[in-house]
């Protein structure tokens, strides 16, 4: 089968489109044909040295939708012809309020992903695909979509009354965090370093958007603008510290990343206006159980562009350079 790569720790550009066997299952796994996945930026933090424990060769991805293929001797209630969507959170555990740091991994490394014609996944992982969703949509939607879920309901709670500031609306988690946010009518606050990004963010429902590049004090300029109740980061650095100046007093921030780097935080701020900052990564299966059925209710994902897998170095490059808005999707032909 057909399926992009990673040999050597050199950058996006280095993907490469590899001919290798088609994977074995165990009794409890199921064979998905991939039909199409997407990117994260994680599948670029890999491709530059910049992941934990990295096993090579190794072919990425985490985000996949398909017909399963086949079925192993111990699975029950998944049929060959299916059409699914993977959950890519591994070995969550049973407790859902955090995962089971000893098993927990994710799909893409260590073990093979979806830039592939075939994944083999546990049958408990594979979900059926939301009716309306073509098969390019539905892959946009697991990693960034259950992140993004926990991230806004099970952790930060959002409530319809409540505004929300999403920073870095550029981001494939953010973006789902927008529409998650608007689909439960909270008031939503975006920044970007884009003004297209912003625009196309107020076509999605965004309320108040904000340059963070062209407007550097952006945290005061929206403490003036009303209160802000919860605030999601996967940023770190600077911005998390901006934004603990512009949550309001009592409020929340969710983080799930620290893209620029670790954060120094005006602990004053921390205490003295009680702020929670809570932390979150991918989501147990219950999260995406719950966050499936929003698209079951008419959401559809923002969807950047969708590339032939033979052009994922080209796909992984526009991820890199953070010209995308929303996902980037590869076709499995
Ligand atoms: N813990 C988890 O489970 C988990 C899951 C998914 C992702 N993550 C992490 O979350 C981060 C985002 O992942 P992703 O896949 O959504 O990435 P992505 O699609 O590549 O998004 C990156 C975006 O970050 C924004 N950004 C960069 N610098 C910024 C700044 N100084 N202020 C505000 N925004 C800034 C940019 O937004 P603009 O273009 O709008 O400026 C950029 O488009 C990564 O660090 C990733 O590792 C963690």
């Amino acid at each position: 089968m057909k399926a992009v790569r990673v040999h050597e720790l050199a950058g996006p550009q280095n993907l490469v489109l590899d001919t290798i066997p088609v994977p074995a299952i165990a009794d409890d796994e199921v064979l998905v044909r991939v039909r199409a996945a997407a990117m994260n930026h994680r599948d670029i933090f890999i491709t530059q040295g910049l992941y934990p424990q990295i096993r090579l060769p190794v072919t990425l991805g985490s985000d996949g939708a398909g017909e399963v293929a086949a079925i192993g001797s111990r699975v029950s209630g998944v049929a060959e012809g299916d059409r699914v969507v993977i959950d890519p959170m591994l070995g969550w555990g049973d407790d859902p309020r955090v995962w089971d740091a000893q098993a927990a991994n994710i799909l893409g490394m260590p073990h093979d992903g979806t830039f592939a014609q075939y994944v083999a996944v546990p049958a408990a992982n594979v979900y059926p695909k939301p009716h309306a969703l073509s098969m390019e949509d539905a892959a946009a939607i697991p990693l960034a979509g259950l992140t993004a879920y926990r991230a806004t309901f099970t952790r930060g709670g959002l409530k319809p009354d409540e505004t929300i500031l999403i920073t870095g609306i550029g981001g494939g988690v953010q973006t789902f965090v927008l529409l998650f946010a608007k689909h439960v009518g909270a008031r939503a606050i975006v920044t970007s370093s884009s003004d297209a990004k912003l625009e196309r963010a107020k076509a999605l429902g965004a309320d108040v958007a904000l340059n963070y590049a062209a407007t550097p004090e952006w945290h005061k300029a929206l403490r003036a603008d009303g209160p802000i109740d919860l605030v999601v980061d996967s940023t770190g650095g600077e911005t998390l510290g901006k934004a603990l100046e512009a949550v309001r007093p009592g409020g929340r921030i969710a983080v799930y990343g620290r893209t620029t780097g670790d954060a120094t935080l005006k602990l004053f701020s921390l205490f003295w206006k009680h702020v929670t900052i809570l932390g979150t990564s991918m989501g147990s299966p219950w999260d995406f159980r719950a966050m499936l059925e929003l698209f079951e209710q008419g959401l559809r994902p923002v969807v950047d562009r969708v590339y032939p897998m033979a052009d994922a170095a080209t796909a992984a490059q526009r991820l890199a350079d953070a010209e995308q808005f929303g996902k980037i999707v590869l076709r499995i032909e």
